[in-house]
């Protein structure tokens, strides 16, 4: 016994700088907040990321528990005589606006490409990824992104791990605490090397955009990948379009329960000035949120499937479970979830989380119907 209690000591002080050094700490539930890209696209200015920052806290979306508010491409600037990243005329001070945000209590996030050209053709970090990484510090930024674009020029696919690695290091360096989200579309089998070159969160896809049809090829497409997400290091099915009109509310909480049972990065992208009763009551259902920030940090996959209904679970913890019965589907459907499946026997009390009603106890199985696109996600207890 007392051998065995030495080795064990020994083995975890061995072990644990290495997982002290293999994570920066953060994003230990997966990130929330907003990126301007989805609803604005190139049209985001210092003035627009302000009155963002008011929503998000006059909305509720804060008390939520979202708190990065990150700006996406075409802030970028030339370079000055020695080689610092200056923003350009729609950001007129990055620190001013870092120092806004955060006295919220909110954070700032930006955006870069390890290529020389952003996917919009603005500046990127290539050969200054070190003196980039300062200068965010230095504007007191808190989360990046980094988005492969033009690298794919100068570098080959091979490269990624090293090239992503390069500016992971870099980030650390400053010393301050930066969410680094890698943006490569899911290729290399990202997932595989994202937390080893410091990533707290990688895209496994394309972009999405706001129609039911890709949005559900992206989420239903996400099952296989659940070994690698985790507690700092999550995989990433790009940023929300709740909110953006092109789905009905129906299928925007499909979107919502299932970006949530994967344990992704809620990042809300609307305009979060101007946000429907209904898109507020999706984005801050307090009951689905706490699915996706379980601590237990578990990535959900599918269970069962029958033509076009999808059953998909979400181990979380104290031994309960997130599910959601999903219809993708052009007409309403009975969907069933059958306790075996998530390895359960017996009875047991369901919770609906977007009825916010408790369902009764219920033995072997629960169904219910579920209209097209839609979804009925529940808490099984
Ligand atoms: C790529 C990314 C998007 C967005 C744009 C900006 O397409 O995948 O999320 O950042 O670039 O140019």
């Amino acid at each position: 016994m007392t051998r065995y209690l030495l080795l064990c000591t020994v083995l975890s002080l061995l072990c644990l700088p290495q997982a002290i050094a293999q994570g920066n700490g953060l994003a230990q539930t997966p990130p929330m907040g907003w990126n301007s890209w989805n609803h604005f696209h190139r049209n985001i200015d210092d003035k627009t990321v302000r009155e963002i920052a008011d929503a998000m806290v006059s909305s509720g979306m804060k008390d939520a528990g979202y708190v990065y508010v990150n700006i996406d491409d075409t802030w970028e600037g030339k370079r000055d005589a020695q080689g610092n990243i200056q923003s350009n005329e729609k950001f007129p001070d990055m620190k001013a606006l870092a120092d806004y945000v955060h006295a919220k209590g909110l954070k700032l996030g930006i955006y870069s490409s390890p290529g020389p050209l952003t996917c919009a053709k603005f500046e990127g970090s290539y050969q200054h990824e070190e003196q980039d990484a300062r200068t965010y510090a230095a504007w007191g930024i808190d989360y990046l992104k980094y988005d492969w674009c033009s690298a794919a020029k100068v570098y080959q696919e091979s490269d990624m791990p090293r090239v992503y690695k390069l500016m992971g290091d870099a980030l650390r360096a400053t010393g301050r605490p930066i969410v680094y989200s890698l943006c490569q579309y899911g290729r290399a089998k990202v997932w595989e090397w994202g937390p080893s070159v410091g990533g707290n969160l990688w895209r496994t896809t394309g972009d999405i955009n706001d129609t039911w049809k890709r949005m559900a090829d992206i989420g239903f497409n996400q099952n296989g990948l659940q070994k690698y997400a985790g507690p700092g290091h999550w995989n990433d099915p790009d940023m929300l379009e709740i909110g953006n009109g092109g789905m009905t509310d129906v299928e925007y909480r499909a979107h919502m329960s299932l970006w949530c049972l994967l344990a992704a990065p809620l990042l809300a992208g609307n305009d979060l000035r101007q946000m429907s009763k209904e898109t507020v009551e999706i984005l801050t259902n307090r009951e689905v949120i706490a699915v996706d920030q379980d601590k237990l940090g578990k990535q959900g996959y599918r269970v069962s499937q029958e033509g076009p209904v999808e059953v998909w679970a979400k181990p979380l913890e104290v031994g309960e479970w997130a599910v959601g019965l999903f219809n993708r589907g052009p007409e309403s459907a009975r969907v069933t979830v059958r306790w075996k499946d998530l390895g359960l026997s017996g009875k047991h009390r369901v919770r609906d989380l977007w009825a916010h009603r408790d369902r009764g106890s219920h033995k072997d199985e629960f169904w219910y119907h579920v209209p097209a696109h839609g979804v009925v996600m529940v808490r099984v207890k």
